[in-house]
């Protein structure tokens, strides 16, 4: 029987690869290349499923011109990257990466919250370029962390595991804000109280977004929400980009309206906001948030096996739509 076919858009670990093609006839992208939408759209031609990140854009005008196309499996717990009602009117399966990555991100949301609160970037650099005379008082002073009051916006599995960590090993009182709030029992886990926006910005010595990006959630912290926080606040965005607008952020923290941010995602990336790159005041990082090698294998696997799972089996393991699967049997 012929092999489904499949189109593997980034590049990728190569036993994912070799495990791929012992079930699927494969193209692969191990060079690295970077499509357009033309060219992501004429690979997808033929193929049975793909295997995507966050960087490869599935919507109506993809899916029109690419009908054999059964199952996207991104390699990413957000999936904002897809337009799941048009997959799921196309009959197109979209899986995602949950579960696998949720302490490694929250490790470094916390790890990005340190850095800015005790200007590791910046005071590195300073020792780097060789301005480091002596030692004094008051030498990168930073914001305290511990024993402090840490804010959370979007309190899924990674926001919880963010709540435990300030919680548990920073002796942090921890607030947060999320559209439902969690049951009794989780909260006593996180050592968590809900509050409400508002209260959330005012309250929060540190705020973490952890939220996911959809049309709502666009520029959730701006100028005005910005103006809401302390001025000793840091403010870390582990989410994606677009929740936060990065020039409002770039002006608050050139006029120190805010101590300090740490950013793993941009709006636009891999561009950024100009203005980011010539304020001190910020951590930057390039999307890593769950890159360690052994969670970046975990979701190669996860994504392989709901491309294996579900075209020889029709069971993904993590579907985001799964009433094309009803639609289906
Ligand atoms: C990374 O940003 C992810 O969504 O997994």
């Amino acid at each position: 029987m012929k092999k489904p076919s499949i189109l593997v858009a980034p590049a990728i670990f190569p036993e994912t690869i070799a495990r791929l093609e012992q079930h699927f006839e494969v193209t692969h992208n191990q060079a690295g290349a970077s499509w357009s939408r033309q060219e992501l759209i004429a690979k997808l031609q033929g193929k049975d499923g793909a295997f995507t990140t966050g960087s490869e854009r599935i919507d109506a005008e993809v899916l029109a011109a690419c009908p054999q196309l059964k199952i996207c499996a991104n390699m990413a717990v957000g999936f904002n990257n897809f337009d799941v009602p048009a997959m799921t009117a196309a009959g197109v399966l979209g899986t995602n990466t949950p579960d696998v990555l949720t302490e490694t991100t929250a490790d470094f949301g916390f790890a990005l919250l340190l850095a800015a609160a005790r200007r590791m970037t910046e005071s590195e650099h300073y020792l780097r370029a060789g301005k480091w005379g002596k030692w004094s008082y008051d030498l990168f002073a930073g914001a305290e962390v511990n024993g402090t009051t840490l804010g959370i916006l979007g309190m899924g599995r990674i926001g919880q595991g963010i709540a435990r960590r300030g919680a548990l090993g920073f002796g942090m009182k921890v607030i947060y804000h999320n559209r439902s709030r969690l049951d009794a029992a989780t909260e006593a886990a996180c050592q968590a109280r809900y509050v409400d926006k508002q209260t959330l910005l005012r309250e929060s010595d540190h705020l973490v977004l952890v939220l996911p990006y959809t049309p709502e959630s666009h520029h959730t912290i701006g100028e005005a929400e910005l103006a809401q926080m302390k001025p000793g606040a840091i403010l870390v965005n582990v989410a994606r980009g677009g929740i936060v607008d990065d020039a409002a952020l770039a002006r608050a923290l050139r006029d120190r309206r805010i101590a300090g941010a740490g950013l793993d995602v941009f709006e636009g990336e891999p561009q950024l906001h100009p203005d980011l790159l010539t304020v001190p005041n910020v951590v930057l990082t390039p999307h890593i948030a769950s890159a360690t090698v052994r969670t970046r294998r975990a979701m190669a696997e996860l994504a392989a096996d709901n491309l294996i799972d579900f075209l020889l089996q029709g069971r993904p393991r993590t579907p985001l739509n799964p009433e094309v699967l009803e639609k289906r049997a």
